[in-house]
């Protein structure tokens, strides 16, 4: 797409679309300065009308109501009940962890010399790191992770439970991402909610249950199940993706790649840029609650707009070069995990320390790697990801 947000970025920063698969049209904010712009200006543009284009269903949006989907007061208490979990403070708690999960997952992986990337590195470790937060016995980690799969780019048929638009995917339209899996989690959450309440455990199942939210509106068991759904969906895929588009970035750059394992000091910079050449996250949707112009364009009360993260991420207005990979760059006005706006991810700081640690680790294994075969991409206008990514290894 990297073409096509150059073009509009040049040409028509605010682009009227007129439909979309499924739904109606919608407008695309190509430029850095538009997008957080829209993305500081919550009560302009709402995420309380569901925040991608691939589900534009009313009843989906009735049914998914977390924090993602909630905006003012509510959305702020339902934030706060988890926000010093995931202060980069409290992730540091987990270094030592994610040091001997990455060393366990690269030492197996690698001794393979020839594996898809995806599978045997990228996939599994963030679910495994939330498997860890939530302290669920080892056991059911690999449901987690079934679960995850399963709900995770309901638009790609190799995928989903169930395709999107799909004649099927009427028969689950009262279910969140209209996916089975989707029950079972909730099934499950609500079990260790039960056993937990009460309790003086510090996982993040404890930690949401035995708290009321500020505004002392109590957690419902919908508000549960949403947020438990979204601490399992949000990490996974992304941070998957993220790490896999970076050793592909790497890969791409050979003497990015040698810079980097010369001086791991580089590497909180590194991170940063991985973040923008990645950007996981294509996009997220907004909707406009009163009439706005935009550069010259009339945005109207209820239109879709639609913020590009990954096109503001190649702006030449705010990056010099942009369409360079520079392990050095600094600054690095990024906008992977949004910006300036109260939904900024919630997880940056661990997705930050899961990729340092991931590439600490990794680099100083590798004397090389390549590309094995075709890289396969995930289907999808919300996630930029990719499913398989064969290289071959020779160890350091
Ligand atoms: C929100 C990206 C990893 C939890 C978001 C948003 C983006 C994003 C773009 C919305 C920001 C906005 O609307 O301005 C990413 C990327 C990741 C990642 C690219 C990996 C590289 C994680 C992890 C977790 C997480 C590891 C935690 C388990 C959340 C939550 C929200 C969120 C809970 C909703 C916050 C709110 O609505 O207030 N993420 N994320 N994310 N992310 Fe992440």
């Amino acid at each position: 797409p990297w073409r096509m947000f150059d073009e509009l970025r040049r040409n028509e920063p605010v682009h009227w679309n007129p439909e979309t698969d499924g739904g109606g049209g919608f407008w695309s904010l190509t430029r850095h300065a538009d997008i957080v712009a829209a993305d500081r200006d919550s009560e302009t543009f709402t995420s309380t009308r569901f925040v991608n284009l691939e589900e534009v269903d009313e009843r989906q949006a009735k049914i998914r109501r977390s924090m993602l989907e909630t905006d003012g007061p509510r959305h702020l208490a339902l934030r706060r009940l988890l926000h010093r979990e995931f202060t980069p403070r409290a992730v540091a708690g987990y270094a030592t962890f994610l040091r001997g999960l990455t060393a366990r997952t690269l030492d197996a992986a690698l001794a393979k010399g020839t594996f898809d990337f995806v599978k045997e590195v990228a996939a599994d470790f963030p679910i495994n790191v939330l498997a860890r937060m939530l302290d669920v016995p080892d056991e059911d980690t690999l449901r987690l992770i079934d679960w995850g799969n399963r709900i995770i780019a309901n638009t790609d048929p190799e995928y989903a439970d169930v395709l999107l638009h799909s004649e099927e995917s009427e028969l689950y339209r009262d279910l969140p991402f209209r996916s089975p899996a989707s029950l079972e989690v909730f099934e499950y959450g609500r079990e260790l909610a039960a056993r937990r309440r009460g309790g003086n455990g510090t996982d993040l199942i404890s930690r949401l249950v035995n708290q009321v939210p500020r505004d002392g509106e109590p957690l419902s068991d919908r508000d549960f199940d949403n947020y438990f759904l979204l601490l399992v969906v949000a990490g996974n895929e992304t941070t998957r993706h993220a790490i896999t588009h970076s050793m592909r970035a790497l890969i791409d750059h050979p003497a990015e790649a040698a810079r980097l394992r010369e001086d791991l000091d580089l590497m909180p910079t590194a991170v940063e840029e991985f973040l923008r050449w990645a950007s996981p996250v294509y996009h997220f949707r907004r909707t406009a609650t009163r009439d706005v112009e935009m550069r010259g364009k009339q945005i109207r009360e209820g239109d879709k707009v639609v913020l590009w993260f990954a096109s503001g991420n190649r702006d030449d207005e705010v990056f010099t070069d942009p369409d360079r990979f520079d392990v050095t760059r600094t600054p690095n006005d990024h906008i992977t995990f949004g910006k300036g706006s109260p939904h900024f991810c919630l997880g940056n700081a661990l997705a930050r320390l899961e990729m340092r640690i991931m590439f600490e680790e990794l680099l100083p294994r590798l004397a090389d790697i390549r590309p094995a075969g075709e890289i396969r991409r995930v289907r999808s206008n919300f996630v930029n990801g990719v499913k398989e990514m064969p290289v071959t290894v020779t160890l350091a």
